[in-house]
């Protein structure tokens, strides 16, 4: 049997790992200056727990989870989300007994069994937040300000952010009375799956792709015609907020999300150079989700980056990431007489938590030098015998393209200052 990797998965190694690593430490930062702490869920979770959140009728829960029996004979899912999750772990950790307002992060992988391509995998990866216990207002604007945040600070230009509400869930079920008396005469022009959504999710109707059923939909009437006057005002609010502080945003009266738990406002930040799955980040709030688990009745919001997309944008907007900064050391061995000083040097050199790498290869020193820079090292420190012999070694600036010689005493202290 050829041993390889899963369609739709894929390994992340160098040099893409170093782009990951910068991504999940600049959202970890601003993350936690936004209040947020991390949580981390379990990856396998009870079916049950997607079906009643994202809904039975939605295409993740119809079709894209991958779940199992365990030997018990319960039905356990690989988590296609985490916002059921945290949910989840809110509740049975009674949370809301601890604090009115609970905001927890999460970075980690999900799955969902879809048609591998470009930006839709089988395993892919979220970093996400979940703010839960408040219906303010503000605090979408805030959710949606940090959405905003992280992808301008990771140098993104090319997005939109779409807006919409969906209403409250009596606005919500109106609006679906309205569309399916809109639908009826279109019915048998809708393509096979708009019919069956017509039953039973015909909100999902608005994101259909087909180009017959893209005319239809054209015409009919948006959620938004069919809100509340309190959740008009709550939108209103919301995007008074994001203008106050410059937040830029389009509202798109026909954006709908694929998960049920949606109420009143929904977003997404879409990219204009990644083809037809273009939201890098995406959510809303969930006012209802709480309680519909039998906890107290809460507000919450919350947001999702698909880690892959976002990467996938930096490099179609041809962004270095700031990750790639050269931040190590590269300990270059001339012959064996001084790889026993070459190697007490590298592990002086790590004794102060400086990345340092060393050759174990006998390559020559054109080969180690070209090894430095394909491992982005900043400096390469050369030892060899004549140098040694005044108690010194070559340090070469792999940036500015200068060499010096220094003392062996004063090279941890250099590098130090020089790194920090
Ligand atoms: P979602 O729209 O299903 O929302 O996913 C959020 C993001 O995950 C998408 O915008 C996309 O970037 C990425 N994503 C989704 N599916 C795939 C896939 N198959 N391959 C690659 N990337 C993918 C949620 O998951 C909600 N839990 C978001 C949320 C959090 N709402 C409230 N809080």
């Amino acid at each position: 049997m050829e041993m390889r990797s899963i369609k739709g998965t894929n390994d992340i190694m160098e040099p893409e790992i170093n782009k990951w690593h910068y991504i999940e430490k600049l959202a970890r930062h601003l993350f936690e200056s936004y209040g947020y702490q991390e949580i981390r869920t379990p990856i396998i979770e009870y079916t049950n727990l997607f079906k009643k959140s994202i809904g039975q009728a939605t295409d993740i829960v119809k079709k894209e989870m991958f779940t199992f029996k365990d030997r018990g004979s319960r039905s356990i899912a690989l988590r296609p989300e985490e916002t059921a999750s945290v949910v989840r772990a809110y509740l049975e950790h009674k949370l809301y007994k601890k604090s009115k307002s609970v905001k927890l992060y999460y970075v980690g992988p999900m799955f969902r069994s879809e048609k591998p391509q470009a930006g839709r995998m089988r395993q892919f990866h979220q970093m996400g937040v979940e703010a839960i216990g408040s219906y303010d207002p503000y605090l979408d604007a805030e959710i949606i300000a940090l959405m905003y945040n992280i992808t301008t600070e990771i140098g993104l230009r090319n997005f939109n952010i779409l807006l919409n509400s969906l209403g409250c869930p009596k606005d919500r079920e109106h609006y679906r009375n309205v569309l399916k008396q809109e639908l009826k005469e279109e019915l048998k022009n809708l393509c096979q799956d708009c019919k069956q959504r017509y039953n039973t999710n015909p909100l999902r109707i608005l994101d259909c792709k087909n180009p017959h059923c893209k005319k239809i939909i054209k015409k009919l009437p948006s959620p938004i015609e069919y809100i509340c006057d309190v959740c008009r005002q709550h939108f209103e609010k919301v995007k008074e907020s994001l203008k106050a502080i410059g937040v830029p945003y389009t509202v798109n009266s026909r954006l709908v999300r694929g998960l049920d738990y949606y109420t009143r406002t929904i977003f997404e930040l879409t990219h204009s150079k990644l083809g037809a799955k273009n939201a890098i980040c995406a959510g809303g709030r969930y006012d209802n989700l709480v309680s519909s688990f039998g906890g107290p009745k809460v507000g919450a919001c919350g947001f999702a980056f698909g880690i892959e997309r976002l990467i996938m944008a930096t490099e179609a907007e041809k962004i270095e990431l700031k990750g790639k900064e050269r931040n190590s050391i590269y300990v270059a061995v001339i012959n064996e007489e001084v790889k026993n000083e070459a190697y007490k040097i590298v592990n002086e050199i790590r004794n102060q938590r400086i990345k340092a790498y060393i050759d174990y290869q006998d390559r020559s020193l054109k080969a180690q030098m070209r090894q430095a820079n394909k491992l982005q090292s900043k400096f390469v420190i050369v030892v060899g015998e004549d140098e040694l012999k005044k108690g010194k070694v070559v340090l070469k600036d792999m940036e500015a393209h200068t060499q010096s010689e220094i003392s062996k005493k004063d090279l941890v202290p250099i590098l130090k200052e020089k790194l920090s």
